[in-house]
């Protein structure tokens, strides 16, 4: 993947290595606003329109293929996103070693990597050894959001949420930034979308 301009990843890429393990979000935003956090931003289409949009929200993202992360902290350094900082890292030992407990306001996952071959369904991020964490970060009355094209993984999502005791199923909210007839805008929605695929999205609090 290449780029024709230089990618800056710094002040809004963070290097995991000089974390506070747990993360103290008050210090790291130098505010006390909720955290909304991505997992697998990809691009940054989401992030960036969020952060834009709500500069009363911190948002944090973990993306794990360096040129996506590079990619989209600099999207967001060059849009003056103070409020947005992202790190390179797998999210479930990111998640499990740095994010405090009831500490996240909102767990956005768009189109996570469907891991189609049934001999590697093991590595799909949303399992059922995923939601203790999720139970664990989000805040109470906190919530996920996942969006999907992959109706083999919706199958799974939906059970996998709607069987862990202490979250609630409710509406999904589309945000803001979502163009006419979108569940996100994000780059693998649009794409997918003019392919003609159909999306599912599910949504739940923590009791
Ligand atoms: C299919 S892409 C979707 C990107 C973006 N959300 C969108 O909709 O355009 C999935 C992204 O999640 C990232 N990803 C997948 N599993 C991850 C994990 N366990 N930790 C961090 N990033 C992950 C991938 O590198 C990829 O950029």
């Amino acid at each position: 993947m290449q780029t024709n301009h230089e990618l800056i990843v710094e002040p809004i890429g963070l290097d995991v290595e000089k974390l506070s393990r747990p993360l103290n979000f008050a210090e790291l935003y130098g505010n006390d606003h909720p955290v909304e956090l991505e997992i697998g931003m990809g691009k940054g289409t989401f992030i960036t329109e969020q952060a834009i949009a709500r500069r009363d929200v911190n948002f944090f993202g973990i993306e794990y293929a360096r040129f996506y992360w590079r990619y989209c902290s600099d999207r967001l350094r060059r849009h003056h996103c103070d409020n947005a900082r992202t790190v390179r890292a797998e999210a479930g030992f990111f998640l499990h070693e740095f994010v405090p407990d009831a500490s996240i306001d909102v767990l956005h996952i768009y189109f996570p990597d469907p891991w189609p071959k049934a001999r590697h369904n093991k590595r799909r991020l949303v399992q059922e050894r995923f939601m203790p964490t999720v139970l664990r970060i989000l805040r109470p009355a906190g919530r996920i959001q996942v969006v999907t094209d992959h109706a083999n993984y919706f199958e799974q999502i939906d059970r996998v949420i709607r069987s862990t005791a202490g979250l609630a199923v409710v509406d999904y909210n589309r945000p803001g930034s979502a163009g006419d007839g979108e569940f996100v805008g994000t780059n693998f929605e649009r794409k997918y979308r003019r392919e003609g695929r159909p999306f599912n999205a599910i949504a739940a609090v923590r009791a």
